[in-house]
């Protein structure tokens, strides 16, 4: 049976079993493919029927280094032998060295160690409104922050508040006060907002959910420059764009910019466990003392193990390298789809936004057509669909893929 009629069929197979106890259960605060995850390794998934995929989301890149890649799930076996939690009560031998390796990996001073992408987000904003009443001088409750239109930073209350996404906002409010949103790409838009007030600009160099939308290469230098002038932080979000995505260790590599503040999350924690961190100097991090921010997870031992091992792999450079070369092919090859179904491909390294032409159906529609030929991708924002496959995934699964996807499209002609 193929996915297609999956969906349709009232056949009680083990994959529409799943789907059913979760559609009854679960919050629908999802709407996913009809593919069941049973088990998987390095670029595969395999689903409750036994049916095999090529996984290019790689779940929105926490899974770079590839579906259950043995060197991290060594270091968790050996941790779960040893401590798993202790909270920040305690010290555990784990957390100095992970935290030490992500600051040497990031040229910086210190780590807040946290737990999910937009607990990070949440706490870099939070680091950023107590540097600008401690070390700036920003009158207290007068905090600005300007981000960038079309942004995503995760789900929380203070995050959608500057959210440009009526689904993401919508019913949500009351918000968070404090934000500015300018247009993405725009440094003179931004430098227009920058007030005595601002402590922050909060940006993901590269858009990744809003289709991965790659600034000009003069506005991420630009926005440096407008940062250090104006006494302001400039916080990169690299959650989804950094450790190795784009072929860099993190994606403002690219335009040789230096952040104050790195926000990290998904594949630091190897696929494996939930784990993100700010990173910043001294003189930012710093401002934070006891009691002032926390929790109970961050940090924990069993995730730092992980992220240590994360940070070592990094450190080898042969993600970042496999990621721009296999990522040049990559892109060469979804850009010969130009014209045939294909509207327009963005990004660097193992990371594309493709624009499917819109008279061949939604990316919803292209991306149930493509997990039907064993190829799993994402869509977003209506016609966009998002190749991310883990940095493990090889030449000829790419070219697969591709095959894959061309005949997709003339399907769908
Ligand atoms: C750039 C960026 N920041 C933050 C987040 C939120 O991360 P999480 O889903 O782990 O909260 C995401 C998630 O997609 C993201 O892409």
């Amino acid at each position: 049976m193929t996915i297609l009629d999956a969906r349709t069929s009232a056949a009680a197979d083990d994959t529409d079993a799943a789907i059913a106890l979760v559609e009854q259960y679960a919050a629908h605060n999802y709407s996913p493919l009809p593919v069941v995850a049973a088990s998987a390794e390095g670029a595969w998934i395999t689903d409750a029927d036994g049916r095999r995929y090529l996984d290019c989301l790689a779940a929105y890149s926490a899974v770079n280094f590839g579906h259950r890649n043995p060197e991290i799930t060594a270091t968790a076996h050996a941790q779960l032998d040893t401590v798993t939690l202790v909270s920040r009560a305690f010290h555990s031998d784990n957390l100095g060295p992970f935290c030490a390796a992500l600051a040497r990996l990031c040229d910086k001073d210190m780590v807040l160690p946290m737990n999910s992408g937009a607990e990070a987000v949440e706490s870099g904003l939070k680091v950023a409104r107590k540097w600008g009443a401690d070390v700036k001088g920003v009158p207290e409750g007068r905090a600005n922050i300007i981000v960038a239109d079309n942004n995503f930073h995760g789900r929380t209350i203070s995050i959608v508040s500057f959210s440009s996404d009526p689904t993401a906002r919508d019913g949500f409010g009351p918000f968070t006060p404090g934000f500015r949103s300018v247009p993405f790409g725009d440094a003179v838009a931004l430098a227009h907002a920058i007030d005595d007030n601002t402590v922050a600009v909060l940006l993901e160099p590269i858009q990744g959910e809003a289709g991965i939308v790659v600034p000009p290469d003069d506005y991420l230098p630009a926005v440096r420059a407008l940062c250090s002038e104006h006494n302001v932080l400039l916080i990169a979000d690299e959650i989804q764009s950094g450790l190795a995505r784009t072929g860099h260790t993190f994606a403002c590599d690219r335009w040789g910019v230096v952040p104050d503040v790195y926000l990290l999350g998904k594949a630091l924690g190897g696929g494996v466990v939930p784990l993100s961190a700010v990173v910043a100097d001294r003189h930012v991090l710093g401002v934070l003392h006891p009691g002032e921010h926390g929790s109970t997870f961050g940090g924990n031992p069993f995730a730092a193990a992980i992220g240590t091992t994360v940070i070592s792999m990094l450190e080898r450079g042969e993600f970042q390298a496999r990621s721009a070369e296999l990522g040049a092919h990559l892109h060469r090859r979804l850009r010969e789809l130009i014209g045939d179904g294909v509207v327009a491909v963005r990004g660097f390294g193992l990371w594309a936004g493709v624009d499917i032409e819109p008279a061949l159906g939604t990316g919803k529609e292209i991306s149930l057509r493509l997990a039907d030929r064993g190829v799993l991708v994402k869509d977003t924002h209506g016609s966009t669909l998002r190749f991310a496959p883990p940095l493990v995934i090889s030449r000829q699964e790419i070219d697969w893929a591709m095959g894959q996807f061309a005949t997709a499209l003339r399907e769908a002609a």
